[in-house]
């Protein structure tokens, strides 16, 4: 049987590199080789987004990305999450096997408190439990994700561990899949994650003057002031996007990088056109999908029907198995 892979991305802002190399691109691809779920995790973006308007909107917005990067509705599951409620009755279950210990070693609720966010809520607290049934609702075998999202899906596993071993055989246990060649792609801040909390990203919808503003704003190697000195390419991380978007020609790259023959501008033009070329397709798909609303609201309509008979086979059985 085809495995199936299942992932879900949060409305909550606009994609950024970090998203498409170590998401949406993957999960496009994906669909080439295995059955795939994919859905707008709106529940999830409820415990940072707080605007009606602006979730509804960045809901379909979302939506309208991913279809024009290349989902196909006829061979992959596409949905939102708030259209399962299947899966947030199955997030009260799973929470009551659910160790307080388990939740509080979290990464993103650690980052949280560390960070000192004022009245953290309970919602933020058992968002991996949310994710934890969304995984398993569908009996997933492989969820690709970003690295920073590894550890969220270790909790998804642990606690389907758990339940099949207090309730018997329920859950089939998720893997992370995570491109190994792209990991984290870090922001233009060249420091930290590219991540919509940082302010550090590329969006890879931006106009095209938006878009070249933010790839050339990127940092490169400090000891790098005129054109002509020597480069430093393994701590540069314009490098580090030129070897996935421009391979053919890293070598090259490198060479000239390192005898100074190749400026950092120079060199970030040259990946802002690699990647704007890339995109192409999809930016102009998403033009014309945007003068079709009622068509995103089918495609995510008969996603949800889909989706939904799913999680209710396993909710039925999460029920027999518990007593409930
Ligand atoms: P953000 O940090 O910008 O809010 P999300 O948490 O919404 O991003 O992430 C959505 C998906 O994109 C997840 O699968 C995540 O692992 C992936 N992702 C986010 N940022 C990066 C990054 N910098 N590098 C690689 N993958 C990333
Ligand atoms: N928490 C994930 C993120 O911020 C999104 C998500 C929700 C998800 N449910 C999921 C990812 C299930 C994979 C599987 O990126």
């Amino acid at each position: 049987m085809q495995k199936r892979v299942l992932s879900g991305m949060q409305p909550s802002g606009k994609p950024h590199l970090g998203n498409y190399l170590g998401a949406m691109k993957p999960h496009i691809e994906l669909q080439n080789e295995f059955e795939c779920f994919y859905f707008i995790a709106n529940y999830h973006a409820l415990t940072t987004v707080r605007d009606q308007k602006k979730l509804a909107e960045m809901t379909q917005e979302l939506a309208i990305d991913y279809l024009a990067l290349g989902i196909d509705p006829k061979k992959t599951v596409f949905f939102k999450q708030s259209d399962i409620p299947e899966v947030t009755e199955l997030t009260w279950i799973l929470s009551t096997i659910t160790p307080f210990g388990l939740l509080e070693r979290a990464h993103a609720w650690k980052d949280a408190i560390a960070k000192g966010k004022k009245n953290p809520t309970a919602g933020l607290f058992i968002y991996p439990v949310l994710m934890a049934s969304d995984i398993l609702a569908y009996q997933s075998d492989l969820v690709p994700v970003g690295k920073d999202q590894k550890q969220h899906i270790e909790i998804a596993r642990d606690i389907a561990l758990t339940f099949n071993s207090t309730y018997g055989e329920t859950f089939k246990l998720p893997q992370d899949l995570i491109d190994k060649n792209v990991e984290t792609i870090l922001g233009t801040d060249g420091v930290h994650k590219m991540s919509k909390s940082y302010g550090n990203t590329v969006d890879i919808f931006a106009d095209e003057a938006e878009f070249s503003k933010q790839v050339m704003s990127m940092v490169t190697d400090p000891a790098r002031i005129k054109r002509t000195d020597i480069g430093h390419p393994e701590i540069c991380n314009v490098f580090a996007l030129q070897k996935i978007f421009n391979l053919p020609k890293i070598k090259e790259i490198e060479r000239k990088c390192r005898e100074g023959k190749l400026g950092c501008v120079e060199n970030k033009k040259f990946l802002c056109e690699t990647i704007f070329t890339e995109l192409k397709n999809a930016r102009e798909k998403r033009i014309e999908l945007r003068k079709n609303l009622d068509y995103i609201d089918k495609v995510l309509n008969t996603g949800a029907k889909k989706a939904r008979k799913v999680a209710t086979e396993t909710l039925d059985r999460v029920k027999r198995h518990t007593g409930l």
